[in-house]
């Protein structure tokens, strides 16, 4: 599919951005383990979501779609039946978790702690991402792995079961190995301890909190127990990932006011509101509350004159999903921008360095790629062209937002990426104006 998105004088409008995926994720994984029924409400939308779900139906946990709890008009509530910790069936088929690498990974630490066999594995993209990364801790807990390349590559057998305890530290200040090491800790003799080289997004301490698990977090470390808990309602905030598109197009437009509601601002995810403030962007946060397991705000942007500024080291976990957005904004902000620290977002969805480089560069940003970020000097004037997403949601939305301040047309080639976490992102932007 192609899209074609035009420059547009003025953009205005309020958006509700679709539920949180890694939130829905924790959400769904979790009260399938948990004892009783939980209804999760504004949960995310996409192809992402369509995967998290089929692979936990796989092991036999009921999930219904609930109308009557629809926070968006479109189907977003699900009744989840919990089995318990030890109720998931052995698989009879292999599980697919399509193109998302969190449902791969934390479903990968839920299988190492069954006794039985399951198969998993995923598309073209997903099955050349790193595995080891989860398939090291879970084989130290005890879980047998058989994949590709020395067990690094889906799709992955596993025979998990009698796992025992470790204390782990990331070589990676990744959630998601964090979270795939935690949940199998459910599942271990002894307290699990997993030590992160800095603060990555804590969704899944936060939602076995929630649900009255064994954890505690001190600083850097995660410890968790073996323990029974019980499924409890939720309602997921909106995606910051997703608000952050609406973010740079408000502060990086010359004639922009959107206004973002029910976005979830966890502080391990909101690096990309600190580097738009540290950029100079015209942005608030408003009605800041508590929902149930973590914090929400609406958010409104203004256009701005942005700056260039240099992201780097501790902040680059809280802004991964964001980068290539935020490289945009700093195309069009004055003077450079420098991204170090970055090397993980090679092995996101695609290449997000060079699909990054690559889509900028053919608008005419002079942009530079680097082993681990890039180098962007900004002020540039942006002029449409031909670009390509690489099968890469982020990277479609990225150029899309690129296409509404470029002269002229942007035409976006395998838009239709943007449905893996946000189908309805065309719509949205047609709806303010564009
Ligand atoms: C996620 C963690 C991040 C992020 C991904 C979602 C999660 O990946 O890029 O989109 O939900 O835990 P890593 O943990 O591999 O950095």
């Amino acid at each position: 599919m192609i899209k074609l998105v035009k420059k547009h004088d003025r953009i205005e409008g309020t958006i509700r951005p679709p539920g949180d995926k890694s939130i829905s994720h924790r959400a769904a994984l979790l009260n399938a383990v948990a004892n009783g029924n939980a209804r999760v409400s504004n949960f995310c939308v996409g192809d992402d979501r369509e995967s998290m779900l089929r692979c936990l139906q796989g092991l036999g946990v009921q999930i219904t779609p609930d109308p009557q709890c629809d926070v968006s008009g479109q189907p977003d509530c699900f009744l989840i039946q919990g089995r318990g910790l030890q109720g998931l069936l052995e698989p009879t088929n292999t599980l697919d978790a399509g193109n998302s690498g969190t449902t791969m990974r934390l479903v990968t630490g839920l299988l190492a702690g069954q006794s039985f066999i399951s198969v998993i594995t995923g598309d073209d993209s997903l099955r050349r991402r790193p595995m080891g990364r989860v398939v090291g801790p879970l084989k130290e807990m005890g879980a047998q792995f058989m994949g590709r390349e020395g067990d690094s590559l889906a799709p992955l057998a596993v025979r998990g079961g009698n796992l025992k305890a470790i204390d782990y530290t990331l070589p990676v200040p990744s959630a998601q190995v964090k979270s795939a090491v935690l949940i199998a800790g459910l599942y271990a003799d002894g307290k699990t301890v997993v030590r992160s080289p800095s603060l990555s997004r804590d969704h899944t301490e936060r939602m076995l909190k929630y649900l009255g698990g064994d954890i505690q977090v001190d600083g850097l470390v995660a410890t968790v127990g073996r323990s029974e808990f019980n499924a409890r309602d939720i309602l997921v905030p909106g995606d910051v990932s997703s608000a952050a598109f609406w973010m740079v197009a408000g502060s990086a437009h010359p004639n922009a006011k959107i206004r973002l509601e029910g976005v979830g601002i966890n502080p391990t995810r909101t690096g990309v509101i600190s580097v738009l403030e540290s950029m100079g962007a015209n942005l608030s946060l408003e009605n800041i509350r508590e929902g149930e397991a973590e914090p929400i705000a609406d958010i409104v942007v203004e256009s701005s004159n942005l700056q260039g500024v240099d992201i780097a080291g501790e902040i680059i976990p809280k802004v991964i999903d964001e980068l290539p957005v935020l490289a945009l904004a700093a195309s069009l902000a004055s003077g450079s921008t420098v991204i170090r620290d970055a090397a993980e977002l090679r092995v996101k969805e695609s290449d997000r360095i060079s699909a990054t480089v690559q889509g900028l560069s053919r608008l005419g940003v002079d942009i530079e790629e680097h082993e681990e970020g890039m180098v962007i000097r900004g002020a540039q004037k942006l002029v449409g062209a031909p670009v390509n997403s690489q099968g890469d949601h982020r990277i479609a939305m990225t150029m899309a937002i690129a296409g509404l301040i470029a002269d002229g047309e942007t035409a976006i080639h395998d838009a239709e990426a943007a449905a893996v976490s946000y189908p309805t992102f065309w719509d949205t932007l047609a709806s303010i104006g564009v």
